[in-house]
């Protein structure tokens, strides 16, 4: 794999492999909001398997993004737990979506869609 090239989820439940299982983004947040509203979004690494944390190995950071529009970067530090909460709200339906990079096995992407009410 290429340092520039992005990893996401390609398989799936028993299929999945353990770098995706503790490098996939796992967002967390409703799957329908109101317009304006704010709403909670936990983002962990990953899923089934936390994610170390130590100065050789670690999640350096997340970007996300509401489609292609920058809503946060939150950093970590190796003494940090790879997961934070944020705070957001939306005008409108929108994907979700978390670029992790990890200093050892490079950048993943996580993906939720989001419907937004009146
Ligand atoms: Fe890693």
């Amino acid at each position: 794999m290429g340092y520039y090239d992005l990893k996401k989820l390609e398989n799936t439940g028993e299929d999945k492999t353990a770098l995706e299982k503790k490098h996939v983004p796992y967002i967390q947040c409703p799957d329908e909001v109101k317009k304006g509203e704010y709403f909670e979004v936990k983002v962990t690494f990953g899923k089934e398997i936390t994610h170390p944390m130590g100065k050789d190995h670690y999640i350096q950071y997340f970007d996300l993004y509401a489609n292609y529009a920058s809503l946060a970067r939150v950093e970590f530090t190796p003494d940090m737990k790879a997961e934070a909460t944020l705070n957001v709200k939306l005008e409108e339906s929108c994907d979700l979506n978390v670029y992790a990079f990890c200093n050892l096995h490079g950048h993943w992407e996580g993906r939720k869609e989001i419907k937004v009410v009146e």
